[in-house]
């Protein structure tokens, strides 16, 4: 069988080597990719706007399976697309990956059906929202309604910086028309971590946990991006809080998505707080998240392909998990989240260095002559596991020491946290 993965990160590079693994799989495509992952994937010379001409390409390629990553061509219908064809696609409807391209609509499912999350309200005036502040406790947070590639959230700790969000979004278009509308709500204090599930209508297949490291430095400082480093499994949270964070959030969403007369297909991935009454949700993503998926696929042991397909034919597969942990630790141009410099050159990794052992999952990256070099934010992630989170932590960065470069930059506690607990 052929299978399409569209996007062209580390996330999609994860995806291309975890399908080209399986037995059930002849070829592995990428539109567009990156050629970081020409190993495992041929590059497509579509990208993710190509909606036509992917579908006709994969009619004519007879492809098997389709996996979208990234959210913006899910919100433009792109499953759509290949569904309405009859081509098998593992993610979501448009109106069904509103669960993440609209925060009022999530918020408001979620109120509907009781699921836990923090208290919030929605505004499209500016006026209002800055009367609704005075009656708030400090902390409090500011979200644009629409996509805004991980950055629109701020969370202030003053009246005044909470007005000062506002009016950015509100009435200076901050993020365009992604922030015409803004959810304003309760600052929730806990541990947060992703959990990530297989869903197909109300059928819910939780996959193990991940922790993201959102901000650019060390400790937890700097602006929020799209992810410095993650690890799993998460030992700081129990397995009892997982269990109920599937109960009470994932299977009801799951159902009240059906409900709704809007089924969810695909990775429904939710961003979650333990707070002291449990789990609660901080936002729904409609796709595998970056760079959770680096360091949970490499855990998986059952074959990806077969699995999804079990889940599209409406069967609880069996998934079985390696015990290793996975650490990985993101390489981002200096600069990032802002403007950073490209072009540079990148290690050409050894086998002899250990190459073998770590994972490399490539992101903004474009081929020369010389080999690949940097394009862009985040650059590559490097992953490795071990028997314990401090084993795998301790094997990714002896590798990254060895290849340090000056014009990146990474953060030198991914997981530190869950080591020292
Ligand atoms: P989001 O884009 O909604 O995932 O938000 C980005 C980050 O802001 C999250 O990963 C959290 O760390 C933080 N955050 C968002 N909403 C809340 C909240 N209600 N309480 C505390 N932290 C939050
Ligand atoms: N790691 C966060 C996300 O994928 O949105």
């Amino acid at each position: 069988m052929k299978v399409l993965v569209v996007g062209r990160g580390g996330r999609e590079h994860a995806l291309c080597e975890k399908a080209a693994a399986s037995p059930l799989v002849e070829k592995v495509y990428a539109a567009p990719g990156n050629p970081g992952m020409a190993a495992c994937a041929e590059l497509l010379p579509y990208n993710e706007k190509d909606h036509r001409l992917l579908v006709t390409w994969a009619q004519q390629e007879r492809v098997g399976l389709v996996i979208i990553g990234p959210e913006q061509p899910l919100m433009e219908g792109l499953a759509d697309c290949f569904s309405d064809a009859g081509i098998p696609v593992f993610a979501p409807s448009s109106r069904a990956a509103q669960i993440e391209g609209s925060k009022s609509f999530s918020k408001e499912l979620m109120e509907k059906y009781g699921i836990p999350t923090a208290k919030y309200r929605v505004f499209d005036d500016f006026v209002l929202a800055q009367e609704y502040v005075k009656q708030l406790d400090m902390p409090a947070v500011v979200k644009a309604d629409g996509l805004a590639a991980g950055k629109g959230v701020v969370i202030a700790h003053t009246k005044e910086e909470t007005v000062g969000a506002l009016r950015e979004m509100l009435m200076e278009n901050r993020f365009g028309p992604a922030s015409a509308k803004v959810v304003i709500e309760e600052f929730m204090a806990g541990e947060e971590f992703s959990l990530m599930a297989l869903v197909n209508g109300e059928l819910v297949v939780p996959l193990e946990l991940a922790q993201d490291h959102k901000r650019a430095f060390d400790g937890d400082l700097g602006p929020n991006t799209g992810g410095m480093g993650a690890y799993s499994p998460v030992s700081q949270i129990p397995a009892e809080a997982a269990a109920q964070a599937v109960e009470q959030i994932l299977e009801p969403v799951a159902k009240a998505m059906v409900r709704e007369g809007i089924p969810f297909t695909g990775v429904l991935y939710a961003g979650l707080m333990l707070t002291a009454q449990g789990p609660k949700v901080i936002e729904f993503n409609a796709r595998f998240g970056d760079p959770e998926t680096q360091v949970i696929l490499p855990r998986l042991e059952s074959d990806l392909i077969q699995v999804i397909f079990e889940v599209l034919a409406g069967r609880r597969p069996e998934l079985k998990w390696s015990s290793q942990a996975m650490a990985g630790v993101v390489l981002a141009s200096r600069g990032y989240p802002d403007t950073c410099a490209e072009g540079v050159p990148l290690p050409a990794f050894q086998e002899e260095d250990g190459v073998g052992d770590v994972h490399i999952y490539y992101s903004g990256v474009c081929q020369t002559e010389d080999g690949l070099v940097s394009k862009g934010g985040r650059v590559y992630l490097a992953g490795c596991l071990g028997d314990s989170l401090g084993e795998a932590r301790e094997k990714v960065y002896a590798f990254l020491d060895r290849y340090r470069q000056p014009e990146l930059f990474y953060r030198t506690d991914i997981g530190k946290k869950a080591v020292s607990q």
